[in-house]
């Protein structure tokens, strides 16, 4: 194990009081990208897409997962798979990446094998059929799960309990009422150069809000009102006061169609890199993944009641704002990661959602044991 790596594993299991940002090396060494791809992105429950981003039998979602390439396919049997993207020949990507519509079947676009929707063999070109044993060219399947509307991959062969783990998360979104949330948007994809860890921390702590966004996030959601809901390696909840909310929602409260928990926000977090925000109105998320040790990749996306009409062009503006507010910094902050200085500073109360994505990497990466689940007192306004 390299100098770095044992580095990696003492700072990532520290609890809070000992925290400390993980040492820099970490978001730019090819070998630590690559323990990162083997015990998280390859054998862990990974977020893709929404179920409503393939409502449509055809559609279908391809990803490269830590450089696996994936595609997620609503077949005409009105299943949804997860599979391999690469042929069985000689390993093209069969569909282009992002979503995309398969009219008949899935044609390589190098020899032209052929693949039903389902993944099978169903033709070699030049009458080849003889020679190649169509069962055994099959397109490998993966384990997919899910969970409130979201799809979850996962490429080990024993996959863990995924729905056991977030059945606990439950309680806290009651009141925002998800099922209702049909419609899915979005679909954008970003490519950053930042490592993807660092666009997961600066996704889930809302420290930074003050300053990156003061003319954004911190006019709606400012970093002195958020706080811990609850949380652990396995996933956290954090939430915030939505500015000038009271006014508005106050007299349904009295008539008992909101609770004051609607006045908020909650972030939701699934590591390795989902991060949600819910309100009553939609459920908008990003997504990071790994493109390499100094990239990543950013997926946008949402969900709500009913589709996003042309008014809500003011909102996409604002999302688009703060979202290349927090590409830039994530970007500036790459460049200090080649410091020779290995040693991150320490992490605040603030930053405890940060140490929870710590404990996770620590457990996956090191198996190292992790703290336990926490609750904090805004947790009651939400269950209750
Ligand atoms: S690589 Fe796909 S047909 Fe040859
Ligand atoms: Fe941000």
């Amino acid at each position: 194990m390299s100098k770095l790596i044992e580095l990696y594993e003492a700072t990532a299991k520290q609890p809070l009081a000992t925290a400390h940002s993980l040492p820099f090396g970490v978001y730019n060494d090819a070998e630590v990208a690559q323990l990162e791809a083997q015990n998280i992105f390859h054998q862990d429950w990974v977020f893709v897409c929404a179920t409503g981003q393939l409502a449509q039998p055809g559609a279908y979602f391809a990803l490269r997962l830590a450089g696996e390439a994936i595609a997620l396919v609503h077949g005409k049997d009105g299943h949804i798979r997860a599979m391999s993207n690469n042929c069985s020949h000689r390993g093209t990507p069969l569909l282009d990446e992002g979503y995309g519509h398969i009219e008949k079947n899935i044609v390589c676009p190098y020899h032209a094998w052929t693949f039903s929707d389902a993944g099978e063999l169903k033709g070699v070109p030049f009458n080849a059929q003889k020679c190649v044993n169509k069962q055994q060219h099959e397109l490998p399947k993966y384990a997919l799960q899910e969970w409130m509307g979201l799809l979850l991959i996962n490429l080990a062969d024993q996959p863990s309990d995924l729905l056991a783990s977030f059945d606990k998360i439950n309680p806290y979104l009651k009141h925002f009422d998800m099922q209702r949330f049909k419609q899915a948007y979005g679909g954008a994809i970003e490519h950053w150069n930042s490592n993807w860890k660092l666009a997961v921390e600066n996704g889930i702590e809302s420290y930074h809000l003050f300053m990156v966004h003061r003319n954004t996030l911190e006019i709606t959601t400012p970093s002195k009102k958020a706080y811990y809901v609850a949380g652990h390696a396995d996933w956290t909840i954090t939430g915030g006061a939505m500015e000038g909310m009271e006014q508005g929602t106050l007299s349904k409260w009295f008539t008992g169609a909101r609770s004051e928990a609607l006045n908020h926000y909650l972030l939701v977090f699934l590591p390795p890199g989902f991060i949600g925000i819910l309100t009553y109105e939609s459920f908008d998320w990003i997504s990071v993944m790994p493109d390499g040790p100094e990239h990543c990749t950013v997926y946008v996306g949402g969900m709500a009641e009913t589709a996003p009409g042309a008014g809500d062009k003011q909102a996409n503006e604002f999302a688009a704002q703060f979202l290349q507010e927090d590409k830039d910094i994530c970007e500036r902050v790459q460049k200090g990661m080649g410091s020779r200085h290995h040693q991150g500073g320490k992490l605040l109360d603030m930053e405890r959602i940060v140490i929870d994505f710590h404990q996770y990497l620590a457990k996956h990466l090191f198996k190292s044991p992790t703290c336990a689940f926490r609750e904090a007192d805004a947790a009651d306004m939400f269950k209750h």
